[in-house]
């Protein structure tokens, strides 16, 4: 059998990235992972930290123990990058947010390294080319296609994730901002509750991610992961977490445009996760029919993939 890609993980640490890390190393891919030598930073969403319990020692230990190859360094010193880059054939990048912009920089590596196979920019959200997102979400995919369209001018072979909304960011509390739990008794739903949206797991993503990266049919496309299980719509969902607790909740169903003035009134984190289901739950920014000249339906490549469904993700809660 030919030897797997190897493969070069930044953000590795993060809360998507080290998911992105165990996918490849469970695939047999050769893992690296560029990491700075930093305590980490610690997430000011609840919801990642209820997640995310681990330390950046523990995580780091365990790559360890799995065999990824640890680079020490900061992605903005560019020689360590551009030797990082030299090592691997595939570059998948889960810098957070507030990182968007600075890809420009491992452009630049990847370009200067001359060896990659392909670039997975840092998207693992909506398809940043077809959406409705307000501020201050719409910002940050608008960074997402700027970089998409630098790498296309530059000629970098790329694969962008189109992986909607992470269990974690939406189903964890079932898009409530008081708490990081589903709730039991009663559940605020933004929208009418009858718009799809796609959840997936966020292992699941990184699955997905590596079957990617090891396909040669994702050169130059987009990958949506939208599974069938788990394209649904709120009031599709609220019912598989009411039968599991045997109990039903109350409903307050809240318009758009109030929405839309909470968004505009509240703060970073509640402001962002807001216009986050704004974009899926009212706009249904992953409803939409691909284009197979350049995108890959997730679930009809990679019908091999055993994904967690949303009602077994709830399993955990009860
Ligand atoms: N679809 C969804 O529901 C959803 C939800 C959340 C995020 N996302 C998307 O997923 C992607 C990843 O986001 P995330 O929230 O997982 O990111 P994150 O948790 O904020 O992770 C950021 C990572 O970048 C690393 N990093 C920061 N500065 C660095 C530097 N100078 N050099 C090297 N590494 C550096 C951090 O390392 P340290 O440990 O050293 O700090 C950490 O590993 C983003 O595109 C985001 O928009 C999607």
């Amino acid at each position: 059998m030919a030897a797997k890609d190897r493969i070069l993980v930044l953000g590795a640490t993060g809360s998507m990235g080290r998911h992105v890390v165990w996918a490849s190393v469970k695939a047999g891919n050769p893992t690296y992972v560029l990491v700075r030598n930093t305590p980490g930073a610690k997430s000011n969403v609840r919801l990642v930290k209820a997640a995310n319990p681990e330390t950046k020692e523990e995580l780091l230990q365990s790559f360890i123990n799995s065999g990824v190859n640890i680079i020490e360094g900061d992605m903005n010193d560019h020689e360590t990058l551009v030797n990082a880059i030299k090592q691997v054939h595939t570059v998948i990048c889960t810098l957070g947010k507030q990182l968007i912009g600075d890809q420009v920089k491992i452009i630049e590596a990847i370009k200067e390294a001359g060896n990659v196979k392909r670039f997975f920019p840092s998207e693992f959200g909506l398809d940043v080319d077809r959406h409705e997102a307000v501020e201050p979400f719409r910002e940050i995919c608008e960074e997402k296609a700027k970089i998409r369209r630098m790498i296309e001018a530059e000629g970098i072979p790329y694969t962008y994730i189109c992986c909607f909304a992470f269990t974690g960011y939406y189903l964890r509390n079932l898009w409530q901002l008081d708490t990081v739990v589903p709730p039991r008794n009663k559940v605020v739903i933004v929208g009418n509750g009858n718009v799809k949206g796609a959840f997936v797991t966020e292992a699941d993503v990184g699955t997905f991610t590596i079957e990617a990266a090891n396909d040669p049919r994702a050169l130059n496309k987009a990958v949506h992961i939208r599974l069938p299980a788990n394209y649904l719509t709120s009031d599709e969902i609220i019912p598989l977490w009411e039968k599991k607790i045997g109990k039903t909740l109350e409903k307050i169903y809240v318009p758009e445009e109030q929405v839309l003035k909470e968004i505009q009134k509240s703060s970073f984190p509640n402001n962002y996760l807001l216009a986050l289901y704004h974009s899926q739950l009212i706009k249904g920014d992953a409803v939409y029919e691909i284009d197979p000249a350049k995108d890959i339906e997730a679930s009809e490549f990679y019908p091999h993939v055993k994904y967690t469904t949303v009602d077994e993700y709830f399993n955990q809660f009860v």
